[in-house]
């Protein structure tokens, strides 16, 4: 969920958060919800939908906070939508998490008198909060009821409180990332660094152990355990306005396709001596697991097979809420290399905990610096990929794709190749975004966007790549897309072509060449209408989209036209690219 709060002489505080949240309805848009404080009472407005252009009445005030949600516990609804209040009006809280025990507390409270409004796990905070402080006004109270009441609190979780008596946002967090930042006036609070961009130059990422205190004299810092102050460190905020912009473009998804070449340039140029520190962590290691969640996994299974085809190293691979039960493996020797665009993903951490407490080394490839998993990792390579805003991951997902590629040619002793194939796919990716390619890609999706049902297959390094072209168009535009390696095909899928089903076949000039085509003949006989990607036409294509021949970066310029072709499926279908329904960017709860 996206949280963003404020405090400082601006009274269109309201607005302020509205406009915050909007730039964070990525991380979650079942609903939204603004608090701020207007004569010692918190005024809320919140509603289950997405906030679009919701134009409210918002009063005026200095200091507010506010939350986009994606739904855990209780419905989506008005009264489950945050802020939640305690009896008094006193007190708002968000949160982002599940509080795992919260059952337990909400009966002692109900028992005690208290009267829910909502069927969340948050609630219980502002409850438990305005038991823990009663009748207090001074700060320094607030500031420890809320360290108290956060030591209840089972699970990964981010919660701000705010408190009208005392004018000030106290927050405290396990996991769940929360970012200050200020300037010569005004605190700022947010679950992600893009929604102070353009606010402040300088932020603090708050620790676990920390509690946090915003009011009119600026940023307090404490010690979880103790209590006692300490001091905070800034440091710079380097994401500019125009990092989170459309700069042109109708939606992110498409502006973010089309960033793909300068990601992969900038690779190519600038990672030599990340990337050799990769291979050797996995040189030394006695098991490597490469781990991730949704696109995210399909990078770590392109580098399982890039990894076996280059370097001739078993790499294991997880997806990452399946790895806890691969974790009895792990001994201090292993190595879990964490793949994460916004490095918040829950079951990564998770599994990153876990493999730290087993004594195993972690690498991560991440794109936000900063994040939970950048911070727990023994050693991290930062993507460079720039805010990646679409819920879609697309040039995260090739730049991960691409810096496991590297590094299997550096474990191989062939370093020069491996960049070789990379500059090749920059070039590559330009043609796939050249704008005859992409009319092409539009064409193919006003052909399809009526169908029910698309298959895609691919074999050996385009097996990840099929799942993952298989995952673009359906997420966006709810198709149903599967992808297969293509041998498995006859195995029972077949049952499933009929007459003019689209059958996305990729065809690299590698070894998996005839016995793909193979699979596109036998999906043809039975009256796919089939779509091959590939360098080379083929007899067996029914729309042939070419694609440029890059060697072992074949999955690099394979995904290009699956990931246009989501877009436009979306967009023909009238869809939101961007947003599409029930996901969220990054699910920071199990
Ligand atoms: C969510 C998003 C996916 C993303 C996955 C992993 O489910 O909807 O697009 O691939 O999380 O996110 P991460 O930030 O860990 O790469």
């Amino acid at each position: 969920c996206g949280i963003f709060g404020y405090i400082g002489p601006q009274c269109d505080t309201g607005l302020m958060v509205l406009d915050a949240l909007r730039r964070l309805e990525y991380r979650g848009y079942d609903s939204w919800g603004v608090g701020v404080a207007v004569n010692g009472h918190v005024q809320v407005t919140k509603r289950a939908g997405r906030i679009g252009d919701a134009s409210v009445a918002l009063p005026e005030a200095s200091i507010g906070f506010g939350h986009t949600r994606w739904a855990t516990h209780g419905g989506v609804s008005d009264e489950n939508a945050h802020p939640h209040l305690d009896c008094t009006g006193r007190f708002a809280v968000i949160h982002n998490g599940i509080i795992e025990n919260f059952r337990a507390l909400r009966a002692r409270l109900e028992g005690a008198g208290h009267v829910f409004r909502s069927e969340t796990d948050t609630e219980v905070v502002s409850h438990l909060i305005e038991e823990t402080v009663r009748d207090s006004t001074d700060p320094e109270t607030v500031v420890s009821a809320v360290r108290t009441v956060f030591g209840m609190l089972r699970g990964l979780n981010a919660i701000i409180v705010l408190d009208t008596a005392t004018q000030q946002l106290v927050a405290a967090k396990n996991v769940s990332p929360l970012v200050v930042g200020r300037n010569e006036n005004a605190s700022y609070i947010a679950s992600d660094a893009v929604a102070l961009v353009g606010h402040v130059d300088e932020v603090h990422y708050v620790e676990d152990d920390e509690v946090v205190a915003l009011s009119a004299s600026g940023v307090r810092v404490y010690d979880g355990q103790t209590g006692e102050p300490r001091p905070v460190v800034f440091i710079p905020l380097t994401l500019q306005p125009a990092d989170t912009s459309l700069g042109g473009f109708d939606h992110y998804l498409i502006k973010e396709i089309h960033e793909q070449p300068r990601v992969l340039r900038a690779i190519a140029e600038n990672y030599a001596e990340p990337v050799r520190r990769l291979a050797a962590m996995i040189r030394e290691s006695y098991g490597s697991f490469l781990i991730g969640c949704g696109t995210a996994s399909y990078a770590a299974l392109s580098g399982a097979y890039l990894f076996s085809r280059i370097a001739r190293r078993h790499v294991n691979f997880a997806v990452g809420s399946e790895f806890k039960y691969q974790e009895h493996f792990l001994t201090e020797r292993s190595l879990v290399i964490a793949l994460s665009q916004s490095g918040e993903t829950a079951d990564i951490i998770e599994a990153v905990m876990a493999a730290k407490r087993a004594g195993a080394r972690v690498a991560a490839l991440v794109n936000v610096p900063g994040s939970t998993l950048d911070r727990l990792a023994d050693f991290s390579i930062h993507l460079g990929a720039g805010p990646e805003q679409s819920v879609l991951s697309t040039k995260a997902y090739t730049a991960k794709v691409a810096i496991l590629m590297l590094t299997a040619h550096v474990l191989n002793g062939s370093e020069h190749v491996g960049r070789e194939h990379l500059w090749r796919a920059v070039d590559g990716v330009e043609q796939a975004l050249a704008p005859a390619s992409e009319r092409r890609v539009q064409e193919i999706a006003d052909r399809i966007a009526d169908q029910e049902h698309c298959f895609v297959i691919g074999r050996g390094l385009s097996y990840p790549t099929a799942l993952e072209a298989a995952l673009k168009i359906k997420e966006v535009s709810y198709i149903h897309a599967e992808g297969f390696a293509g041998g498995e095909l006859k195995h029972g899928v077949i049952a499933l072509v009929e007459d003019g089903t689209p059958c996305i076949v990729f065809s690299p000039l590698d070894e998996t060449r005839d016995d793909i085509l193979s699979g596109a003949m036998e999906m043809r006989s039975r009256g796919g209408f089939i779509i091959g990607v590939s360098p080379e036409a083929e007899e067996v294509f029914d729309v042939h989209v070419p694609v440029a021949e890059v060697g072992d970066a074949s999955p690099l310029v394979g995904v290009i036209p699956a990931q246009l072709l989501g877009y436009y499926l979306a967009v023909r279908r009238g869809l939101d690219p961007d947003k599409p329904r029930n996901l969220a960017k990054s699910v920071t709860v199990k």
